[in-house]
């Protein structure tokens, strides 16, 4: 049964981080003039309005992307600003784009993109959106995680962004990424996972950090959306990390800090 509706949670603390990283990791892998493949597992309805009744009910745009933007935390370059202004220049003001939108305003025509979403309901609104940049399924992400692995071209990027609903997610994950690098040893695979008070996500990344010691991790800490909220951060792991990734990581640490 799946519950989780990302646009309760669009443009809050955690996408900011996610969404500022993805998008700096693939502006570096556009700068070479060859071929890329960016895959996503999760990929939610590629969408959202900020004035929308989701968005409103939780607030946390407004302490995410909107408190970001008040604060010049991107400047125009940044590819995660470039990827807002193409997004509201198409879609209005006030709307907001997930990482496949993202990354299909960042990507070039010569690459590829792959896009799964389980859920019926986002599922028909990513289709519409993405067809024209996409191979879109609606099936279970970690499963297709593997089928679309080693993808052609070999160079690329998949992203994975669970709703962690499913607990066995903890344990499952670990060794799915350690099964995709031995079928695709060069693909640059991110994984963004919640820092939560109850510590769920530790065991896990205590394990990743272990079988990826050359990996980057990076989290932040914010302070909770509500009181009783159990998200006190954001984290992501990236394997085979893109340089200038870890200079960016940096500078959003002290711009978290700041908060
Ligand atoms: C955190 S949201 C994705 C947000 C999106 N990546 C972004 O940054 O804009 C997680 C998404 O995964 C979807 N989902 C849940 N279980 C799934 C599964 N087993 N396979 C694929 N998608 C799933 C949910 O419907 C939800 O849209």
């Amino acid at each position: 049964m799946l519950s989780y509706q990302h646009a309760y949670h669009a443009g809050n603390l955690a996408d900011v981080h996610k969404h500022a990283l993805l998008s700096v990791m693939i502006d570096y892998l556009t700068r070479k003039d060859k071929p890329l493949s960016y895959l996503e597992t999760h990929a939610g309805r590629g969408l959202y309005f900020l004035d929308g009744e989701e968005s409103a009910k939780t607030g946390e745009a407004a302490q995410g992307i909107l408190r970001a933007t008040l604060r010049n935390w991107f400047d125009e370059d940044h590819p995660y600003a470039r990827a807002l202004a193409k997004t509201r220049a198409a879609h209005g003001a006030q709307s907001y784009p997930g990482s496949p939108m993202i990354a299909a305003s960042l990507l070039r025509d010569m690459d590829s993109m792959q896009l799964c979403e389980l859920h019926p309901q986002e599922y028909e609104a990513l289709f519409p959106l993405m067809k024209r940049h996409a191979r879109l399924h609606q099936h279970d992400g970690l499963e297709m995680a593997i089928s679309m692995t080693p993808p052609t071209p070999r160079r690329g990027l998949m992203m994975i962004d669970p709703a962690w609903e499913v607990k066995t997610d903890y344990t499952q994950i670990p060794k799915l990424l350690e099964k995709l690098s031995t079928r695709w040893n060069v693909g640059v695979v991110a994984l963004w996972y919640p820092i939560l008070e109850n510590r769920a996500q530790a065991g896990m990344v205590a394990r990743l950090m272990g079988a990826f010691p050359q990996a980057l991790s990076h989290e932040v800490r914010f302070p909770p959306a509500r009181t009783g909220h159990g998200m006190i951060g954001s984290g992501m792991f990236v394997i085979n990390p893109p340089w200038g990734l870890d200079g960016e990581a940096k500078r959003l640490t002290d711009l978290f800090k700041s908060l």
